[in-house]
């Protein structure tokens, strides 16, 4: 039977590390075709929680914010696509990506600024949106699909 208990998950974070961990948890139990979404404002510590997925994957590279490339790939055994769509301005941007190939294929895609891409996403996307509280708190939510 399905846990219902795991669907929505609430998690106030009160230092960087805390949420660099619940990335952790997420990515070490990643799997391939799976995608997360991020969300929240400037600097409320999308990155934090990439690299912390990608920690759980794994992946000992240094994940740097792909701003400026949109897409920053981590080939490992389980490849990492790291998204960035800050830039996306419109929808006929964010098709020249064809992320979709991304997700239908084996590796884990992990979507900073997901807000950007509409309603885009595939059902199996796990939402992560992140409430800027303070200057050290972070309010977490996250969604887990529905399956
Ligand atoms: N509880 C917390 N969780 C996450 N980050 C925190 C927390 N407390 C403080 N921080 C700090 O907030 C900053 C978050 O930066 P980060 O680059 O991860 O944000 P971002 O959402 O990716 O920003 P951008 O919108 O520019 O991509 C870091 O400097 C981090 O150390
Ligand atoms: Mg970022």
């Amino acid at each position: 039977m399905r846990d219902r208990s795991k669907m929505k998950e609430i998690i106030t974070t009160t230092l960087s590390d805390e949420s660099f961990s619940l990335g952790k948890r997420l990515g070490s139990a990643a799997q391939p075709g799976d995608v997360y979404a991020l969300s929240g404002e400037l600097g409320c510590g999308k990155t934090v929680v990439a690299k912390g997925i990608a920690e759980g994957m794994g992946i000992t590279d240094d994940i740097t914010s792909p701003t400026f490339t949109l897409l920053e790939i981590y080939e490992h055994t389980l490849p990492l696509y790291h998204f960035d769509l800050y830039r996306i301005e419109n929808e006929a941007e964010l098709e020249q990506l064809y992320f979709e190939d991304y997700w239908e294929g084996s590796g884990v895609s992990v979507i900073e600024w997901a807000e950007r891409a509409g309603d885009q996403l595939p059902d199996n996307t796990v939402r992560i949106h992140i409430e800027y509280i303070n200057s050290t708190t972070r309010r977490i939510k996250i969604e887990h699909p529905d399956n």
